[in-house]
């Protein structure tokens, strides 16, 4: 191996047995596997934190994950070296490792799951990582590596929401209620304003409504102020001529949908995603609930390899870039990105910064 081809690197595990964020550790001499055939090594650059990478040392995430798993599956970096049979990445190109390893396209399938990063395999918190070939994707140079960081999850889930099922694919006219200023959220609101639909948006936080508006919303409710965000977007919706939202982004989950099924459109579509409320004790939202709607109600699971760059094309073509909050963190000091997302000051993505 030459000078530039490292065989130890410095990266994080998380146990999750601690049930904090103190068991997020610094091992300074993780080693770097020898290049296979089909792998490729990556100098990783940016990483960008999602709730599901706090979830997981808080005891709230809901899947399994591996006990001493290097965490975080957003990330993007550089290609270092290729294997001898790699034909579609060469060295100094911009990659984003995709959120499942090996789900090319269709629908997630038992096997697929199981190659998802940062839970079950281990992720991207780390200064160097092999992958294979098709666990990558190239970026586009349109997009900073700190942009491109934020992608593989957020994003895609965001857009396997609203393009993800034929038929129902958000149109331009279309209304799309997003809930709070998250990473899934804020990128359902950039690709339904660069296609030319409409917006309604929730927030917890008065600070963040005009931001919101920045951003295109055409309506923002105070979910705190106006528990029944729901009828009121639904309202808004018919003065405009509408009949509820064709999208609804539900990541509040238990707590958040039984408005999400106020405001939705007659055939329109909620995207199960999210759990940021938590669970609730009282009466649970289910069967007659939907049937009343006359709703479609489906679990999305982050998306495909081919969603992904569909996803990029759009975001080129349409001049989308992502939400990246005003703080950044060195990587020395991931644990205080973890606190900043767990606090819900942001607005956007909370990028880390791996290489100095
Ligand atoms: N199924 C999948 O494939 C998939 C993929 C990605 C994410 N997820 C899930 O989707 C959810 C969102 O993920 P994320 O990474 O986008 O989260 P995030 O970036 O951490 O979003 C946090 C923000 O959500 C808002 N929020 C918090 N509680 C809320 C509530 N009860 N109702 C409405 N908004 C609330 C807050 O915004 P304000 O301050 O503006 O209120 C908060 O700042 C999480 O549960 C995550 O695990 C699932």
């Amino acid at each position: 191996m030459s000078d530039s081809i490292p065989t130890t690197t410095s990266g994080y595990r998380i146990d999750l047995k601690a049930g904090s964020f103190d068991g997020l550790h610094l091992d300074e001499s993780m080693p770097v596997p020898a290049l296979g055939a089909d792998d490729v090594l990556i100098s990783v650059q940016a990483v960008s934190l999602n709730y599901r990478d706090i979830a997981m040392p808080l005891g709230l995430y809901p899947a399994s994950a591996r006990g001493d798993v290097v965490p975080c599956s957003d990330g993007a970096g550089t290609v270092l070296a290729v294997g001898s049979d790699v034909k579609s990445l060469k060295a100094g190109d911009m990659v984003c490792p995709t959120f499942f390893q090996d789900f090319e396209d269709g629908y997630a399938t038992k096997e697929s799951r199981a190659t998802s990063l940062g839970g079950l395999n281990d992720g991207v918190l780390r200064k160097h990582a092999v992958f294979k070939e098709k666990g990558l994707i190239k970026i586009p140079d349109f997009l900073s590596t700190v942009e491109a960081s934020t992608l593989p999850c957020a994003a895609l889930t965001a857009w396997n929401a609203l393009f993800g099922v034929g038929g129902r694919a958000l149109e331009p006219g279309h209304w799309v209620l997003t809930q709070g200023s998250g990473g899934v959220s804020i990128f359902a609101l950039l690709f339904a304003k660069a296609l030319g639909a409409h917006v309604v948006a929730t927030t917890g936080d008065k600070g963040k409504e005009q931001r919101l508006k920045d951003l295109g919303a055409d309506l923002v409710i105070n979910y705190r102020e106006n528990p029944t965000w729901g009828r009121t977007a639904m309202e808004f919706i018919e003065k405009q001529g509408g009949t509820g939202a064709q999208h609804v982004i539900e990541v509040g989950g238990e707590t958040t949908m039984e408005q999400s099924l106020k405001a939705v459109a007659p055939e329109g579509l909620i995207s199960i995603i999210g759990f940021l409320g938590g669970s609730t004790a009282e009466r649970k939202t289910g069967f007659w609930d939907c049937f009343a709607s006359a709703c479609l109600v489906r679990g999305v699971l982050v998306g495909s390899k081919k969603q992904f760059r569909d996803m990029l094309s759009f975001m080129e073509d349409n001049g989308v870039r992502p939400v990246v909050d005003e703080r950044t963190f060195k990587f020395e000091r991931a644990r205080e990105a973890y606190e900043y997302l767990e606090a819900q000051k942001f607005f956007g993505k909370v990028v880390i910064e791996v290489q100095d």
